[in-house]
Order: structure tokens, then C-alpha cells, then sequence
């Protein structure tokens, strides 16, 4: 066994930038159905929390980039930020050859008014 990490940290103003310069081309490339139902639920706050998932993504990207034979392997919506009844976030990965090979892998997401930020934490074969 192995392990990997991921972080990344992100300024929320750019997210919502890109969203309200794009609208739905920007959300629905970088997000699933799932996770754009969590952020506008958010309402006032939501652009943080796309803001965290965006930061949730590059870090997962970072720690599973040991498994990917090219960076293209993943897309922004293979990798989908979930949260469980706490509200702890968990990924699930949709349609990914490695997976298999990922013996487990947990996240931690933080977001104020200016930043979010995210770190994965990764053990795979
Ligand atoms: C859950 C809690 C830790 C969130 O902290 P916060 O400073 O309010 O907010 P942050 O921006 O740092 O974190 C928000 C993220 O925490 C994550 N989170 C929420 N509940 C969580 C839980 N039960 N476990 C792990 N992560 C959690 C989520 O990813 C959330 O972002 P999202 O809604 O966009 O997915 C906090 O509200 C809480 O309930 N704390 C309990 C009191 C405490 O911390 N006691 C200290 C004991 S040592």
C-alpha cells in the first residue's frame, strides 16, 4: 500500500465569476446534477460551496494523478463530491478504470468569504 495527497485552495470570487459570465456552460461542465442541487440549496452562501467543490476536484485530481496514465483520463464530473448526513464530504467516482487500484480515499473541505480550500488523502495499491 501507498498513499497520495491532494490540496488545493481556491478564491471564491473567480468561481462566481465564471459562473455568472457562462451560467450553465461553466456549471454543467464542472459539475454534476447532485452537486449543483447541494450548492443552490446553499442560496446566499452558494458560490462558497461551489467554490469548495471546484478546490474538492483539483485535489482529487492531485492524489489520483499517480494512478492516471494521461491527464485527460478524468474529467470534472467523473470525480462527485457528495456529503452524508453530518455533512461530511465523500467523492464517488463515476465510470474510472483505477478505481479498483484506490484501497480508500477521504476528503476535507473549508470555505470562508474569500477562499476554499480542500485536501484529499489517498491509499491504493
Ligand atoms: C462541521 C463544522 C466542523 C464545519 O466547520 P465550519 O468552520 O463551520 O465550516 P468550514 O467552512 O470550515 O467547513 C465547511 C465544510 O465542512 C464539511 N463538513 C460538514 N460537516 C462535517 C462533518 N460532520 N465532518 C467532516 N466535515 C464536515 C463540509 O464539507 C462543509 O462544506 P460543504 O457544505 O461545502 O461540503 C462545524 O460547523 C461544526 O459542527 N463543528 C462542531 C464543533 C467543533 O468543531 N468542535 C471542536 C471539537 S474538537
Amino acid at each position: 500500500m501507498k498513499i497520495a495527497c491532494g490540496t488545493d485552495i481556491i478564491e471564491i470570487n473567480r468561481i462566481q465569476d465564471a459562473i455568472e459570465k457562462s451560467g450553465l456552460r461553466f456549471l454543467k461542465e464542472i459539475y454534476t446534477d447532485g452537486e449543483i442541487e447541494y450548492c443552490q440549496n446553499k442560496k446566499n452562501t452558494k458560490y462558497e460551496h461551489y467554490a469548495a467543490r471546484f478546490a474538492a476536484k483539483e485535489a482529487v485530481f492531485k492524489a489520483v494523478y499517480v494512478l492516471l496514465e494521461n491527464k485527460f483520463e478524468l474529467n470534472w464530473k467523473q470525480a462527485e463530491i457528495k456529503n452524508d448526513k453530518f455533512g461530511k464530504p465523500y467523492i464517488i467516482f463515476h465510470d474510472v478504470e483505477f478505481e479498483n487500484r484506490i484501497h480508500s480515499i477521504d476528503i476535507s473541505i473549508s470555505h470562508c468569504k474569500q477562499y476554499a480550500t480542500a485536501y484529499v488523502t489517498m491509499i491504493y495499491e
